[in-house]
């Protein structure tokens, strides 16, 4: 994998145009006199001029088996990079197999993309794949439209209303029907009901629906783009109408922080509680997966970040705060803080609590020492800084070990209160974690954050646990 091509070329390189309604073959020559006039051609709007901040290009490809494919990735914005990788991994996926180990020497595949839309909280970004497996091309589109406030890749159903979709439906099946011999109506009232068809805006802001070759029309009529006909204000919901914006008006993405979750009152007097904390992140190699793990499991953690990380890496603590769980400052460069001088250490605590603020919104109350070593000098400055100390009750000695097993043995021996330390950079510690929530619920724990246990956090303060 190789990263190519910076986006302000991309942007104004790759502006993609697809023709509708040609027959490549010829075949349609004898059906002229009688048959129906072939589909409107339509093209989503280009943008140009709109500069999206870390977009970059990966670009896969294989000389033997021509194969080339450019997909854009955003930064650490995890959901809209898998959306956008996973079809050009369908394409290569279905090029192969359409090879069948054959010769590449008269095929090809192509993936290119094109940016269609760019406000201040969204994006719209066009993919297309043509295939060439034999004498005919197939060409197939994807549109990602991206939330970037929410984090959350969108489909045409929320882009438009209930009502507005029946009109698209209506329009789809209408403009098949008087254009398409052979169209596949069911199938295209399926894919706009539940599937996933292409969506954009033209230059005119109407909104275009598509669908892809053999999709619901005769291969000879290529990809598919039907204008919808009608008032946006009655088609459009506020993220259409937004998405709409972003294509007629393009303005700069900016990678907003949604509001944290608030926090949870949990008596854990009364239920059995325990703190899961990882430290030393964040780690694009590994924090992303252990965020997918909890998420799924619904398990709130601790993170103790690294002030130098979390520069480099604002995103995924800013992913952290957004799923639930809470950020405490780990100190900007991991020192043992008690040899430090006076000034140093101050930087070592305000330099990371800025970067934590300027990439979460949310002022950090805890602070793990590196290595647990404190003495009454850094007290005194965290004391000062607003902070509370949290150190452990349970180690895991992941970062020694690097074994899941032993590490999720560790952690499911936590008492009530405890406070478990386990490092988010180790892949081994990642592997450990479905273990250990499983063993720990069913011992019917419930996973709080350390401030949710200790509650209220008191500045001064350090806690190991609260057995
Ligand atoms: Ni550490």
């Amino acid at each position: 994998m190789k990263r190519t091509r910076p986006v302000a070329a991309a942007l104004v390189g790759v502006a993609l145009l697809v023709v509708v309604g040609c027959a490549p073959d010829g075949s349609k020559a004898d059906d002229e006199e009688k048959g129906p006039s072939p589909l409107p051609s339509h093209a989503f709007h280009p943008l140009t001029g709109a500069d999206i901040p870390q977009l970059e290009t990966e670009t896969t490809s294989d000389q033997d088996a021509h194969i080339h494919v450019a997909i854009p990735q955003i930064g650490t914005e995890d959901r809209v990079n898998a959306a956008l990788a996973g079809f050009g991994e369908q394409q290569i996926d279905g090029y192969r197999e359409a090879l069948d180990g054959g010769d590449a020497a008269h095929a090809f595949l192509s993936v290119t993309w094109s940016a269609i839309g760019s406000s201040a909280t969204m994006l719209g970004l066009l993919l297309t794949g043509e295939t060439s497996p034999g004498a005919s091309t197939a060409l197939s589109q994807r549109t990602v439209w991206y939330d970037a406030e929410q984090k959350q890749v969108l489909s045409l159903r929320d882009l438009v209303t209930a009502d507005g979709l029946d009109t698209v439906e209506e329009q789809v099946v209408s403009e098949l029907e008087d254009h398409v011999i052979g169209a596949d109506i069911e199938g295209a009232r399926e894919i706009v009901r539940e599937g996933d068809p292409a969506f954009g805006f033209d230059e005119e802001g109407r909104l275009l629906v598509g669908f892809d070759a053999y999709e619901v029309a005769p291969g000879s009529e290529g990809a598919t783009l039907i204008a919808i006909d009608a008032e946006p204000d009655a088609l459009l919901t506020s993220a259409g109408a937004e998405a709409r914006k972003a294509t007629l008006s393009p303005e700069t993405l900016e990678f907003a922080t949604p509001p944290a979750p608030t926090p949870r009152d949990v008596d854990c007097e009364v239920k059995k509680c325990v703190a899961l904390t990882f430290d030393d992140g964040p780690s694009a190699a590994t924090t992303p997966r252990l965020l997918d793990i909890l998420a799924e499991e619904d398990v709130r953690a601790t993170f103790f970040v690294v002030g130098s990380q979390v520069q480099a890496r604002p995103d995924l603590v800013a992913r952290e705060v957004v799923d639930g769980h809470e950020v405490g400052s780990h100190s900007w460069s991991h020192p043992d803080l008690t040899v430090l001088s006076d000034d140093a250490l101050r930087s070592e605590v305000s330099d990371t609590h800025q970067a934590i603020v300027d990439a979460t919104g949310v002022e950090p109350r805890l602070f793990r020492p590196p290595y647990g070593a404190h003495n009454d000098a850094v007290d005194a400055v965290l004391r000062e800084a607003g902070y509370a100390e949290a150190i452990w009750s349970v180690d895991t000695l992941d970062w020694q070990h690097h074994d899941p097993v032993k590490t999720a043995a560790a952690a499911s021996q936590a008492k009530p209160g405890a406070i478990v330390l386990m490092h988010d950079i180790h892949a081994a510690t990642i592997d450990a974690v479905p273990d250990a929530i499983r063993s720990l619920r069913d011992q019917g724990y419930e996973f709080v954050t350390v401030s949710e246990m200790v509650a209220p956090v008191e500045a001064g303060q350090v806690y190991f646990g609260t057995y």
